[in-house]
């Protein structure tokens, strides 16, 4: 399967996100990552409901809302509603994690987990069957534009051995400091899609970082 890239709007400019969004449409990326924060989950607010729904006006790929919020089982619906194509919750946000999946699953969405960079992969060995993505978290979630964390190599092999063991189809996406340089090693270890903030929004050349990308992830 083609390698997926997945530009994060939080890094956007949001005065002109409109042309943003479209950027994205013409460019190679096959996603659009939206980080939903509640300041309480994570210590900032990024945005919410009426702005991924101006983005979804516009926006003619897969919406990727990756939530950062407690408890975030109350507000499926809403995100299924506002055309949500895959809902990832954290691990360390959901109580009752194998309801919130099915439920999310129930609205039409894929469903994804996202673990903390301190959270063990093998948490997950009784609902990764389950589990259309696994979200690895390779900054601390609340902002752009911070380093990549080094363990979350190891932690792509070992996530990449548990899906092979339980015969299951989840993608891995790896989430924070994403770039040319790491891209490479990340697809080698096992990874499926690369979210990439700042390293696509403060290029120069958006499109034509995101082919890099692309091209890294692909070959
Ligand atoms: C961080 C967010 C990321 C962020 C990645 O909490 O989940 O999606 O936008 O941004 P960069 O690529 O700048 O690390
Ligand atoms: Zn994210």
């Amino acid at each position: 399967m083609s390698k997926i890239i997945a530009p994060s709007i939080l890094a956007a400019d949001f005065c002109n996100l409109q042309r943003d969004v479209e950027m994205v449409n013409t460019s190679d990326a096959e996603w659009f990552h939206i980080d939903i924060m509640d300041g309480v989950f994570v210590p900032n607010i990024s945005f919410g409901m009426p702005v991924l729904e101006a983005i979804n006006k516009h926006a003619n790929k897969f919406i990727d809302v990756h939530l950062m919020i407690v408890d975030p089982d109350r507000y499926t619906k809403t995100f299924a509603d506002l055309g949500a194509n895959m809902l990832t919750v954290h691990y360390e946000a959901s109580t009752h994690l194998h309801r919130n999946i099915q439920n999310i699953k129930s609205y039409g969405m894929k469903a994804g987990v996202a673990l903390n960079p301190h959270t063990p992969v093998h948490l997950l060995q009784d609902i990764i069957q389950d589990l259309d993505m696994v979200c690895l978290m390779s900054v601390n979630p609340g902002f752009g534009g911070q380093h990549f964390i080094e363990n979350t190599y190891p932690k792509i092999k070992e996530l990449r051995t548990l899906i092979e063991a339980k015969n299951a189809s989840t993608l891995i996406e790896i989430d924070g400091g994403v770039n040319n340089k790491n891209a490479g090693k990340l697809i080698a270890q096992g990874a499926d899609v690369l979210v990439a903030g700042s390293f696509v929004f403060k290029s120069n050349k958006p499109i034509e970082t995101i082919s890099e990308l692309k091209q890294i992830a692909n070959t």
